[in-house]
């Protein structure tokens, strides 16, 4: 299943990263991946520095990387070469964006990794990271380079010395992407600048508006549900109920776990009435969104889940068959909530100051898939309980998440 059914052309794209070391490209490439694949991309990533570290293990002093190394430079070459292999294998079974992480940073071995993609009748779009602002690279060497297998067991300042000695040798071959070698993003200071050189086309365009929102500032992001309504009281679906005095009760808790954390973060809301609800107690501004509102139940909106059993058996069985494509009649299935939350998803990404989203059990679920990349078919059934704040803060390639199930305080 592709996000792209319904679309007439076939996607199959190699975004092929180039860039020095420490400048981020394993940071985006999985970002993206995570982006696509929420949207039903098949997507996979190819890291050249895991099959080195496979291969012939993880600690390469800096020479080898140095280009006038011969033995240094074939082990790399058969490692990319290795890696391209597998992702186009990978295509031929039926993947439609593969991101082929690695430095890539001469023009000869982009031409060579072009010349057998193209060749395969895929498309290429070279993704280059460019870091001018020193503050970036060190944190990135001291972020993720110091914890990679390469620097196990390596005092640090020895594992930054020798990175940097890796990174100079890199640099010694750089060669930018040139206008003449196709269509590119180039990203510089992690979206501060970006440009774009013939990119054309429904996924390559998304892929760059997605870039531009990219940072790589740590900041928490909350997701709860409403506080109970009265028709979770009742097990009826849809609606714009009010929150019951437990939901109330809640909102109540809600605010002083907040308060208590010491974050002010922007709150982000549903339209619907019980959402706004449960935020009021926090006294802080928040904004509606309607792509937050809870999955449409279309016909079956306001009806119990026993209603719609015994007056739609044959939508009932259809749902329970197939909870990810299955529309409710003249109403929604998970995957158009997944759609409709991409400019969420942008938004979140966007901002740097910590989020509290209050919003409903599907849209949830989606947003959680999201942020802690679960696979579009679980989406349906992730755990999403009442009264419980999910707090996923980000850390290296990821979230960290823990949930706080708050007792409805005073009503
Ligand atoms: O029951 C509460 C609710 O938010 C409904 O409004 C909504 O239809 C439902 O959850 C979504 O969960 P599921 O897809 O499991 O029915």
């Amino acid at each position: 299943m592709s996000a792209l059914d319904g679309r007439a052309q076939t996607v199959r794209i190699a975004l092929v990263m180039v860039g020095l070391p420490a400048r981020g490209k394993t940071h985006m490439a999985r970002r993206v991946a995570r982006y696509l694949r929420w949207l039903g991309v098949r997507t996979r990533v190819f890291n050249v520095g895991n099959y080195r570290r496979q291969e012939i293990g993880s600690h390469q002093p800096a020479a080898f990387f140095d280009p006038d190394n011969p033995e240094g430079k074939a082990a790399r070459r058969r490692m990319a070469m290795r890696a391209l292999d597998d992702m186009l294998e990978w295509f031929a079974s039926g993947g439609e964006v593969g991101l082929y992480d690695a430095t890539n940073t001469t023009r000869a071995r982009r031409e060579t990794i072009a010349a057998r993609v193209r060749a395969h009748g895929l498309e290429i779009v070279f993704v280059e990271s460019v870091c001018e602002d020193e503050r970036v690279i060190e944190s990135n060497i001291r972020q993720t380079k110091l914890h990679m297998p390469d620097y196990a067991g390596v005092a640090s300042d020895a594992a930054v010395a020798d990175f940097r000695a890796r990174i100079a040798h890199y640099e010694r071959a750089y060669e930018p992407v040139q206008e003449d070698e196709g269509s590119f993003v180039r990203v510089i200071d992690v979206g501060r600048k970006l440009v774009a050189h013939r990119i054309q086309g429904y996924l390559p365009s998304r892929l760059v508006y997605f870039l531009m929102n990219l940072h790589v500032e740590p900041r928490s992001i909350w997701l709860t549900r409403h506080g109970q309504s009265t028709f979770n009281v009742e097990d009826r679906v849809g609606g714009d109920p009010p929150l019951s005095p437990a939901g109330r009760a809640f909102a109540a808790s809600l605010a002083a776990h907040v308060r208590a954390s010491g974050v002010t973060p922007r709150v982000w809301t549903s339209t619907l009435a019980r959402t706004r609800e449960t935020a009021a107690p926090l006294g802080l501004p928040s904004e509606e969104w309607r792509a937050l509102d809870e999955i449409d139940a279309g016909d079956c909106d306001e009806l119990t889940y026993a209603d719609i059993r015994s007056r739609m058996p044959a939508e009932h069985a259809a749902r329970r068959d197939n909870k990810l494509t299955y529309r409710y009649p003249r109403g929604e299935s998970y995957l158009d909530v997944i759609r409709r939350l991409e400019p969420v998803i942008l938004e979140l990404e966007r901002e740097r100051r910590p989020v509290l989203v209050i919003a409903h059990q599907a849209v949830l679920r989606a947003l959680y898939a999201y942020l802690m990349d679960r696979a579009p078919d679980e989406v349906p059934y992730l755990p999403v309980p009442l009264h419980t704040v999910i707090e996923l803060t980000p850390i290296t390639y990821g979230c960290e998440e823990r949930r706080v199930p708050l007792e409805p305080g005073p009503a």
